[in-house]
C-alpha cells in the first residue's frame, strides 16, 4: 500500500531511508532546513555517497520524491520520520535542541494524528519524556510515537536499509505495529521489541559495545608496541578462533557522528540514575588519547618533528566517505603543530574543512601521514620524504605504519 511519508533531516540518514521508502513506492517529502540541500536535492543532486544523482534525480522528476524547508508538507503525511542530529555540546554532554525544534515544529502544524517515528539515536526516554510533550502539546492532539534506531553505514557495500535489521519500539503497540509495518514495506528484517525506551536503549549499546572494544584494542596497541611484538599479527592470529572472537583494529581514535557520541549520551543519561559506566569512561580516555599517541610513535620513528612540513592525508573519519564529524584529524593535527610541525592535509573527498581547501599531494613537505586512505587515492607526485600510515596497507606496502611496530629480530 503506497503510503504518504515526510521525513525530517536529508542527511545520511533521512535521504537513505528516503530512498527505501521510495523504492516500496512510497510518495515522500523530505523536509530540511538547509537550503543548499533542498536545492541540490531538487536538482536532482545526491550529497549522500552510495546515493546517486540519477536515482535522485529520477525519482524528483517523476514527483514521488519532493524536497522542501517548509514543514506545512507534514501535515499531508501519514507517516513522519525525524532524522535530525544528536550531536554533543560544547561541553560535550548530549544536545537535543534540534530534535526539540522539530518536536515544536511538528506540534505547531499537526492537526490530525500521524505516525511519528524517530530514527535519530538518543537515550532512553526522548521519545517518551522530550518528543512527545513537545509535539503533543499544540494542540493536545495524540499521536502514534515508536522509534527506530537507524543502523546505516554509510558506505557499506554489503548492509544497506533493506537488508539491515530494524528494531522498532512503541509508545504502545499499535504505534509500534504501525512502523512495523511501514519498515517491512521495505526492509527484509524488522525486530519488534516491547518499549521504545528498548529500542534506544538497544542502539546505545550497540556503539557502546563498539567504543568499549575499540578502547580495549588501541590500549593492548600501546602495550604491544612497548614490548616490541607487532599488534597486527597479533590481533590475526587471534582473529583465527572460530567462535567467541570479534576482531577490532587499533586506529588514531575514533569519528564519525555515532561512536564516539553515543556512549556519552548513555554515560549522561545514566548519571541522573545515580549510576556511572566505569568502561565508558575509561574507553573515552583511551580513544581520546590515541591522536597524541600516534603523533609520539612517529617522532620515535621519523626524529623530531619540529619546523618540518607534514602533509595529514585523510581528514575523513574513515575510507570512502566525505564526512568529517569527530573527525581524530582534527586532535592528530593539533598534536603535530603542539610538537612544532607545520602541518597541511590533503583529502580527495572532502574539498574544505575546518576553514581551509585541501592542500595539493604536490608540494614541499618532509614527511606524510595517511590516516585514510580512501580508493580513490593517488599519491602520484609525491616528492615529499617518507610515508607514514596508522595499520599496514598491503596496497602500499612502502608507507610505515605507526600503531603496529615490526618486531627486531
Ligand atoms: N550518519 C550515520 O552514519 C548515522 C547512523 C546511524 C544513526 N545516525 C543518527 O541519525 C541522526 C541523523 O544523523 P545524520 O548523520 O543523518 O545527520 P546529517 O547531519 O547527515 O543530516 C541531518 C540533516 O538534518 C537537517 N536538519 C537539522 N535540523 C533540522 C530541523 N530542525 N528541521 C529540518 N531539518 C533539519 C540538517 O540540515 C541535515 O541536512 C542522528 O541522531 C545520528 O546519531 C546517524
Amino acid at each position: 500500500m503506497q503510503m504518504r511519508v515526510a521525513i525530517i533531516g536529508q542527511g545520511y540518514v533521512g535521504l537513505t531511508i528516503a530512498v527505501g521508502a521510495l523504492s516500496a513506492g512510497h510518495q515522500v517529502t523530505g523536509i530540511d532546513k538547509s537550503a543548499a540541500v533542498v536545492a541540490g536535492l531538487n536538482s536532482g543532486k545526491s550529497h549522500i555517497e552510495g546515493i546517486s544523482d540519477s536515482l535522485i534525480s529520477e525519482e524528483i522528476e517523476s514527483g514521488n520524491f519532493q524536497v522542501t524547508n517548509s514543514y506545512v508538507a507534514v501535515a499531508d503525511a501519514e507517516v513522519i520520520v525525524i532524522a535530525v542530529p544528536t550531536p554533543l555540546d560544547a561541553n560535550g554532554i548530549p544536545d537535543l535542541s534540534l530534535l526539540v525544534s522539530v518536536a515544536r515544529s511538528l506540534g505547531e502544524v499537526l492537526e490530525t494524528p500521524k505516525l511519528i517515528i524517530s530514527e535519530s539515536t538518543s537515550y532512553p526516554g526522548t521519545l517518551r519524556e522530550v518528543i512527545k510533550p513537545l509535539v503533543d502539546q499544540a494542540i493536545g492532539q495524540t499521536h502514534l510515537y515508536a522509534i527506530s534506531p537507524e543502523r546505516v553505514d554509510p558506505g557499506n557495500k554489503n548492509f544497506g536499509v533493506k537488508n539491515t535489521p530494524r528494531i522498532v519500539g512503541g509508545l504502545s503497540d499499535i504505534a509500534r505495529d504501525a512502523a512495523v509495518a511501514f519498515y517491512k514495506t521495505f526492509c527484509d528484517e524488522v525486530v519488534p521489541v516491547s518499549s521504545a525506551e528498548v529500542a534506544e536503549a538497544a542502539k546505545l549499546f550497540e556503539n557502546t559495545f563498539r567504543f568499549i572494544n575499540i578502547g580495549l584494542v588501541n590500549e593492548f596497541a600501546e602495550i604491544m608496541s612497548a614490548m616490541g611484538i607487532p599488534a597486527d599479527e597479533v590481533l590475526k592470529a587471534a582473529g583465527s578462533k572460530p567462535y567467541g572472537f570479534m576482531p577490532f583494529h587499533p586506529n588514531v581514535g575514533i569519528g564519525g557522528h555515532c561512536i564516539p557520541v553515543d556512549p556519552i549520551y548513555l554515560q549522561e543519561r545514566a548519571k541522573e540514575f545515580g549510576i556511572t559506566s566505569k568502561y565508558i569512561a575509561l574507553s573515552e580516555e583511551i580513544n581520546h588519547r590515541m591522536p597524541k599517541y600516534v603523533a609520539k610513535r612517529l617522532m620515535d620513528e621519523y626524529g623530531d618533528i619540529k619546523g618540518k612540513r607534514v602533509l595529514v592525508v585523510g581528514v575523513a573519519y574513515k575510507a570512502d566517505i566525505s564526512d568529517t564529524r569527530e573527525s581524530p584529524a582534527q586532535p592528530f593535527i593539533e598534536s603535530l603543530k603542539e610538537f612544532g610541525a607545520e602541518v597541511s592535509w590533503h583529502d580527495p573527498l572532502v574539498s574544505s574543512w575546518d576553514g581551509q581547501s585541501s592542500s595539493s599531494i604536490v608540494g614541499a613537505y618532509d614527511l606524510a601521514v595517511v590516516l585514510v586512505a580512501h580508493s580513490n587515492l593517488s599519491m602520484s607526485g609525491w616528492k615529499g620524504g617518507p610515508i607514514f600510515t596508522t595499520n599496514f596497507n598491503p596496497k602500499y606496502p612502502d608507507w610505515k605504519p605507526l600503531i603496529s611496530v615490526q618486531q627486531k629480530s
